[in-house]
């Protein structure tokens, strides 16, 4: 499995703005690009989406004087209340009976002190993708991100920016599994294998796969990506083109030039403009805008 990156070498994604209703009952989580801030580093939202002043902290019962307190910013919004901003809830919890991960904060959060808090996980060993949120401005799975163990640094959880938010921390994925699908991510090929078994291939050839089967489509790229905020209903975003390059990549696969004429346009790929976000952000250690540089390259030639 590729190497985890360090966090500091990720673009922080900070300044949020304030969340608005769409036109169905889900509110828009947005966060936009300030000038580069590595992650510890203050966050100065210039436009918080909510006021935290009303929203009471909740902090867990402790009887302990040695509890190791720490507090937990987390964005909320429900659809059963649509005409009701977005907010920030505050958490306090004792870091003592707290697991090392985000995502430990998160379910004590909710199976100790606020059953209402809504976020999606699985495997919880950053494998299934569902945990992905932006966690102290970096897109992120929350399963693989350490608490910060400074006490005095207050953690803010933000769903996925720029996607619609079903739930709290959960984002609307529906338009990224369509794009998805659109590639037609399988191994399409007409000519039988010589020996009717499986079509098998080189160790070298096996090869040329590494560092792109092992996407687990989180959306943490894509959804770091300028690019995709802007043209998210055209452009295929950093994610889905990785995916895309797994295929063209693959020496099994016979349907190469009709993958490439789909994304022969000025939109589905060709918005790309190598910001690298996408490979800054990625918690699996891959590199999206590599792959999408060698599709463009394969375009060309
Ligand atoms: S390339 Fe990385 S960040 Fe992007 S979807 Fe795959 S695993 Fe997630
Ligand atoms: S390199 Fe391309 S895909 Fe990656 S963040 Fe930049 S514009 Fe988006
Ligand atoms: S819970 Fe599966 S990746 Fe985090």
């Amino acid at each position: 499995m590729a190497a985890l990156r360090t966090p500091t070498s990720r673009i922080l994604l900070s300044s949020i703005r304030p969340a608005r209703s769409s036109i169905a009952i889900r509110s828009y989580a947005t966060v936009e690009l300030n000038p580069i801030r590595k992650v510890g580093e203050a966050m100065s939202a210039t436009q918080p989406p909510v006021s935290e002043k009303h929203t009471p902290t909740i902090q867990e019962p402790t009887k302990s004087e040695k509890a190791k307190t720490k507090t937990f910013h987390v964005y909320r919004w429900s659809p059963d209340t649509p005409t009701e901003k977005p907010k920030m809830q505050s958490y306090t919890l004792d870091l003592n009976k707290t697991g090392p991960m985000v995502l430990d904060a998160l379910i004590r959060i909710k199976n100790e002190v606020d059953p209402t808090l809504t976020f999606r996980r699985s495997c919880r060993e950053g494998i299934c993708g569902s945990c992905a949120m932006n966690i102290d401005g970096v897109n992120t799975l929350a399963c693989l991100c350490r608490i910060p163990t400074d006490t005095t640094h207050q953690t803010r959880i933000y769903p996925l920016p720029h996607t619609y938010v079903v739930k709290d921390l959960v984002p609307d994925l529906t338009q990224f599994y369509k794009q998805y699908k659109s590639i037609q991510p399988f191994l399409q090929r007409t000519t039988p294998s010589p020996d009717g078994r499986e079509t098998r291939q080189s160790p070298a050839d096996r090869k040329k796969l590494d560092g792109l089967y092992e996407c687990i489509l989180c959306a943490c790229c894509s959804t770091s990506c300028p690019s995709y905020w802007w043209n998210s209903e055209q452009y295929l975003g950093p994610a889905v083109l990785l995916q895309s390059y797994r295929w063209l990549a693959d020496s099994r696969d016979e349907r190469k030039e009709e993958r490439k004429a789909m994304l022969d346009n000025s939109m589905s790929l060709y918005r790309c403009h190598t910001i690298l976000n996408c490979s800054r952000t990625c918690p699996k250690g891959l590199n999206p805008g590599k792959a999408i540089a060698e599709i463009k390259k394969s375009m060309a030639f």
